[in-house]
């Protein structure tokens, strides 16, 4: 389970320099110069100034057969050279949408928001990974850490895919997104 596990650690250290920090709802994340992200079960400290967030990456709960065949045909993986940008949203849903079922939850998800089917146009240009908080601990601060890399070339598409997104039926069902975008410190 511990390659499964990563913090994503927001301080004065770390490969990624913190280029823009912005709440898009709910409660912000205090602002800091650099993200380091650590895998594993070890504890990681909460810097002095900065913050930890848990994440661990898990069993898919809402693709299709065919729409898996065409994510893997489609998606490219992390650690591009060319991909020197990325994005850190953690985000929060509400009761409301932990509490229904889980059809009511994939048909919100695809059938009426459309998420794969928008998200794939934007493949494969970004690179994502998606971790789960919610089944570590009672007080996770996030339901979701999702990761994203491009290349500077394909920010404005990442911001279009974004708003795309954020317009969806499935969107109203979340209380807490913040939306903090790096780059490579090495680039
Ligand atoms: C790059 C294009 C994208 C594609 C192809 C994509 C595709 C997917 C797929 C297939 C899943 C379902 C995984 C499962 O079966 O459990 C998923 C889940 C999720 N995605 Fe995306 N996505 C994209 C972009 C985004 C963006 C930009 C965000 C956030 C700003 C995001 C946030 C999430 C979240 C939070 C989940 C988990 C939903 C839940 O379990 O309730 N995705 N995505």
């Amino acid at each position: 389970m511990s390659g499964r596990l990563f913090s994503f650690v927001g301080g004065n250290t770390g490969p990624w320099r913190v280029m823009k920090n912005s709440v898009i709802v709910g409660e912000s994340l205090s602002a800091v110069p650099k993200l380091d992200i650590v895998s594993g079960a070890g504890t990681v400290e909460k810097p002095l100034t900065g913050w930890s967030l848990r994440g661990i990456t898990s069993n898919e709960r809402y693709v299709m057969r065919d729409e898996k065949n065409q994510l893997v045909a489609k998606q490219q993986g992390l650690g591009r050279p060319e991909a020197t940008m990325a994005a850190l949203i953690p985000l929060r849903k509400s009761a409301a949408w932990w509490a229904l079922t889980q059809d009511e939850r994939r048909k919100l998800f695809e059938e009426q928001s459309h998420h794969n089917q928008i998200g794939m146009q934007y493949l494969p240009a970004i690179a994502r990974k998606l971790h789960h908080c919610r089944d570590l601990s009672e007080n996770e601060p996030f339901d979701f850490l999702t990761w994203f890399e491009f290349a500077p070339e394909h920010e404005g598409v990442f911001d279009q895919l974004l708003e795309e997104l954020r317009a969806s039926e499935e969107w109203q069902y979340i209380e807490r997104e913040v939306d903090i975008r790096l780059v490579r410190a090495d680039a």
